[in-house]
């Protein structure tokens, strides 16, 4: 990249040195400030293209110095990265806060730190102003199991892959199982990231502060992942219940973010769900055709009857349809007395080798006949989602 200029901020000479090597070896011009004051004298007068910031630093700290460089700015905005020594999210989290575009932990291997730079070059970091604000289908989506193990979180997951990746729409998905989230364990993801508990524990939550809390899966889906832990759960179902106000705004940000916010839910009617019921466009039920399944579909039809939600808002989702159990999808209807909207097929095997792969089969194999099951569904997602977007509001 000759031409792009890097401004390095650290007080350690060894990490200058290595990153200015690595640096220049991509082909990066490069320039060092050796503290926080001087990093934002030269932000200033040398206009780097990108800036790779160091927390802890005499005079002025990286949070200090990122601040002052914000608030300098005028139209075009320098991309930040922080490099940090904490792998705990909430110092990482008050790094964006600050102003920063991402964050990197300390020790990190150059090649992740190339990546991250070239994605940051890549978004467009000398835009004006904060992120693109074009206007987004907006669409909620919820996934709620009507049992366990039916197959929630993989169409949840492989929907939002069709959505970005297949029919380009900016997609969002949200682990909303609070306790025992999958996302993480399905996409091969780490526990360091950052989860539902920083959004819902920040005051002032706008769009840009989002959207550095979500997940870029390579994919290129975002993703807001559950709770790392059991009991950091009850930070975010605390927090629901003092105010559910704060869950409204993440749901609202998201839809200004995104095309397609969906949401793989739990089982559970707690207020966190009923909150979410409440506000989405439309409710997936997935299901399978047993007995026990059929007779929590009619449980759950009922109570989203009583809170007084259209029939169109709630749609029954067939997995795995094909399979032998003994009652055909007539039987199914005919049992619940209503049609069942979609159906996804049964391949075991490639949904079962997917998981262990921490690869969904829609990034895998697309063209396989699972992936183009739920490819189908995704394209009806994104008609009736366009219907709706250009219909005139009624809520
Ligand atoms: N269409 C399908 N064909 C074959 N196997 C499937 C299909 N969908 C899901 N599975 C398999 O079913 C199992 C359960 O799937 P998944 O974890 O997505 O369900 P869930 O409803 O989210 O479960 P939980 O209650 O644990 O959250 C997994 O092993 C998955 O690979
Ligand atoms: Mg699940």
């Amino acid at each position: 990249m000759p031409g792009t200029k890097v401004l390095v901020v650290d007080d350690d000479l060894n990490i200058q040195r290595v990153l200015v090597f690595a640096l220049k070896q991509e082909g990066y011009d490069v320039i060092v400030a050796s503290d926080g004051a001087a990093g934002v004298e030269m932000a200033r007068d040398a206009q780097p293209d990108l800036i790779l910031m160091d927390v802890a630093m005499p005079k002025l700290d990286g949070y200090a110095a990122t601040q002052q460089i914000r608030a300098a700015e005028q139209g075009r905005r320098v991309p930040i990265i922080m490099l940090t020594a904490e792998a705990d999210v909430g110092q990482r989290v008050k790094g964006l806060r600050a102003g920063a575009d991402d964050d990197i932990v300390k020790p990190f291997h150059p090649l992740e730190l190339m990546a991250r730079i070239k994605a940051l070059l890549a978004r467009g970091g000398t835009a004006t102003g904060s992120a693109d604000e074009t206007p987004t289908l907006g669409r909620l989506g919820l996934f709620y199991p009507a049992k366990g193990g039916v197959g929630n979180t993989t169409i949840a997951i492989n929907t939002a892959i069709a959505l970005s990746r297949e029919l380009k729409r900016k997609t969002a998905l949200i682990d909303a199982n609070l306790q025992f989230g999958d996302l993480r364990v399905f996409l091969d993801l780490g526990l360091d990231t950052a989860s539902m508990v920083n959004a819902v524990s920040e005051t002032d939550l706008d769009a840009d502060l989002l959207r550095k809390l979500m997940v870029r899966h390579r994919s290129g889906m975002d993703l807001l992942l559950a709770p790392p832990s059991p009991e950091s759960a009850d930070i975010v179902v605390e927090r629901q219940r003092l105010a559910p106000a704060v869950v409204t705004n993440i749901l609202a940000l998201a839809r200004r973010i995104y095309d397609f916010t969906l949401v793989d839910m739990s089982q559970a009617i707690d207020d966190f769900n009923l909150q979410l019921f409440d506000e989405s466009d439309v409710i997936f039920v997935v299901m399978t055709a047993d007995l026990s399944c059929l007779k929590n579909v009619r449980l759950v039809l009922e109570t989203m009857d009583s809170l007084g939600y259209e029939k169109s808002k709630v749609q029954l989702v067939l997995n795995r349809s094909n399979a032998y159990t003994g009652i055909n999808v007539s039987n199914a209807e005919s049992a619940l007395g209503r049609k069942i909207d979609y159906q996804i097929i049964n391949e075991y095997r490639a949904a079962i080798s997917a998981l262990n792969s921490g690869e969904p089969f829609m990034s895998s194999r697309p063209e396989q006949p699972l992936g183009k099951s739920v490819l189908a569904f995704a394209t009806a997602l994104e008609k009736d989602a366009i219907a709706a977007a250009s219909a005139p509001p009624d809520r």
